[in-house]
């Protein structure tokens, strides 16, 4: 029987472009997410663990401020719900492809992380992943971890949608530029889990995925603005000028040497991707 890859969190920013790419790659795919499928609900999970022939997880707790008042739900997202997501695929060996970030680290190393770094979260969201990452490999299930950074689509809110707003408003602006990582879009990030998923051997492990080359907020937004050519009061600022709740790693530089030397192909330069983004947006 030609079961489909079953991708929770479908309408959210990822789980969009991968449905529309595992469409366009004719792999058969059945998406869920809320509130028809909640991965905190074990029966709503086993319902759709043995219809699969593999699982994407994108669902999650995404709002890194609101993690920090609301912490239980982020673990129980995040952490356990992987946890059982994993365990219930084990029992039918369904291997399960997840989705994680770089907040599982504190940021504070002075080159791009690899896999085999230690992971330090400095927020509860950060803890709360690195939760779910730990609950699935001690699963026993066949398990992937793929691990994103500042990513940006057509769904979902993001840091490039955030900018376009403001410029829209025609308010001044100001963006932070010591954080420095890999503007990468969904679209790609999907394309790249699908070339992962037709590999003859499936991956096993964790892997980081990110644009090609580093770059800060303030230089990104600087490169939008250019490439839309609108003219915005665009001023550098530091992490430590705005108040907030969550802690972020200043440094998310990956290093996707694993995921390149797997595939046989280089990342492509952020900027191509996030052109053509801007295009279309
Ligand atoms: N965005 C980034 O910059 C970034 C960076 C690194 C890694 N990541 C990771 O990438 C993955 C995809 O995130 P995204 O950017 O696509 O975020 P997103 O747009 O917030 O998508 C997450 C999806 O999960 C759903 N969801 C939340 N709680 C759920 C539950 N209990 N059961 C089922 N579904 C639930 C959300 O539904 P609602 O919208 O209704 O809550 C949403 O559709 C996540 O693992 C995230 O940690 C994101």
């Amino acid at each position: 029987m030609n079961l489909p890859v079953i991708v929770l969190g479908a309408r959210g920013m990822l789980g969009t472009d991968l449905m529309e790419c595992l469409r366009r790659r004719n792999i058969p795919a059945q998406g869920y997410d809320l509130p028809e499928l909640d991965i905190t609900n074990a029966g709503h999970v086993e319902s759709v663990v043995g219809q699969a022939k593999q699982i994407i997880n994108c669902a999650a707790y995404t709002n890194v401020e609101k993690a920090e008042s609301e912490a239980e739900l982020a673990f129980r997202v995040n952490g356990r719900a992987v946890g059982q997501l994993g365990r219930q695929a084990a029992k039918r060996n369904i291997p399960v492809l997840h989705i994680s970030t770089d907040f599982v680290f504190d940021g504070m190393l002075d080159r791009p992380y690899a896999e085999t770094d230690a992971a330090n979260p400095l927020s509860a969201y950060g803890k709360s992943k690195y939760e779910g990452e730990k609950a699935l490999s001690a699963s026993g299930c066949r398990f992937c971890i793929v691990r994103l950074q500042w990513t940006y689509g057509r769904a979902g809110t993001n840091f490039v949608k955030k900018l376009l707003d403001t410029a829209r408003a025609g308010k001044p602006l100001r963006v932070v530029d010591d954080q420095v990582g890999s503007p990468t879009a969904t679209r790609e990030a999907a394309e790249i889990v699908c070339r992962m998923m037709e590999l003859p051997m499936s991956p096993e492990g964790i892997y980081h995925l990110a644009a090609k080359g580093y770059v800060s907020r303030y230089e990104m937004a600087q490169f939008v603005f250019e490439t839309l050519k609108v003219g915005v009061n665009l001023n550098p600022c530091k992490t430590s000028d705005f108040p907030s709740a969550a802690k972020r790693p200043l440094n998310s530089r990956f290093n996707c040497g694993k995921l390149e030397k797997l595939l046989g192909t280089a990342m492509r330069p952020w900027q191509e991707p996030l052109r053509e983004h801007l295009e279309q947006v």
